[in-house]
């Protein structure tokens, strides 16, 4: 399979990386997979014979990660560049989520699609603004396209929901869908320390977005809890039909008094149908030892279905990383070709 890299972020080395370590593996199991393109945001490495990452990787400064060198060829290798050639199998699209319009991913996305090249994408942004329009795409053009990552990376919420539930109306999703707040929220907890004390250490780890207003301010799991009520409720709703709240209001006070109560914050996403009406909410909420994400700790993350015929099912797990994220991709990847 060739595959061509859009978005060498943190996501998307480790991705790399991963491909390098399980290249063998995957091989033994009949599925090669070939990189033809690595592309950052100013400049691409492009081999039709396919780059080889393991050597490119060895000869790197810190082994993590490839250097795509400043150089007049490299600087040609662009998204239009790869949509023109249409050389690869599947398109990995991670460049950053531009929650607004989802572009440019939405557009490289569909034009993927459209020349019958399948398409797995961590990147939110394309899938809050356009999934059934890519859905369609994918349908019409016999190709598939994979979005586990976008909604808890390794957590699988879009696969538990969509093939775990399927046949059933699920009438009810409610997730720990954010690493970073559920790892600070459990850290203010632990030490007492303060929200930026914590959000530091989180960043250090790599876990919180470039931009950590995302996450503390409960975009990310707004984000998320949009695509799961679209995909698995088959809902078309927007992000402005959310309430968000996010965790910069909590105080260490208020976290050591729920302490004291038995209690813990969560950061929650919550999609509830009632009647004809939906209500769509993320907002800190005070958790007791009998609710089933009480114990998420961590990096960890949680969604819970309920629908009509096939009960309730719950899955919490999934830690927040690049590592997991990127192979959550792979997992993706490895979907497409058994199907
Ligand atoms: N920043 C996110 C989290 C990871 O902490 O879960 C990407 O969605």
């Amino acid at each position: 399979m060739r595959i061509g890299l859009i978005g060498y972020g943190g996501v998307g080395k480790a991705f790399i990386k991963l491909i390098v370590e399980k290249g063998s593996a995957l091989k033994a199991q009949g599925l090669d997979l070939e990189v033809i393109y690595i592309m950052g945001s100013k400049r691409g490495l492009y081999n039709p014979q396919g780059i080889n990452c393991a050597q490119l990787l060895a000869a790197s400064k810190d082994g993590e990660s490839i250097t795509i060198a400043d150089t007049e060829e490299n600087r040609k290798i662009t998204p239009a560049f790869l949509l023109q050639n249409k050389d690869i199998d599947l398109l990995v699209e991670l460049t950053s989520t531009n929650k607004e319009t989802g572009e440019p991913a939405r557009s490289y996305i569909l034009k993927a699609l459209e020349n019958k090249i399948h398409v797995v994408t961590g990147n939110k942004g394309p899938i809050v603004h356009s999934y059934w329009e890519l859905d369609q795409a994918a349908k019409e053009n016999g190709v598939q396209l994979g979005i586990g990552c976008t909604c808890g990376g390794a957590l699988p919420s879009v696969n538990g929901g969509t093939i775990e539930m399927a046949g059933s109306q699920v009438y009810s999703i409610e997730g720990v869908l954010n690493g970073t707040t559920n790892y600070i929220l459990k850290e203010m907890e632990d030490t007492g320390c303060t929200y930026r004390d914590a959000l530091e250490k989180a960043q250090t780890s790599g876990i919180a977005e470039a931009d950590p207003s995302f996450d503390v301010e409960g975009w990310d799991t707004a984000l998320k809890l949009l695509i799961l009520t679209n995909v698995v409720m088959k809902q078309n709703k927007k992000l402005s039909d959310i309430k968000i709240e996010g965790i910069t209001g909590l105080t260490p006070e208020e976290i050591q008094l729920a302490h004291g109560e038995g209690k813990r914050y969560k950061l929650i996403g919550r999609a509830t149908r009632e009647g004809e009406t939906l209500h769509m909410v993320v907002r800190p909420e005070k958790l007791g030892e009998g609710h089933a994400f009480y114990h998420v700790d961590g990096k960890n993350k949680a969604v819970r279905y309920e629908s009509d015929t096939l009960g309730e099912l719950t899955l919490i797990g999934g830690a927040s990383g690049t590592t997991a994220a990127a192979a959550s991709i792979l997992r993706d990847i490895v979907l497409i070709y058994n199907r």
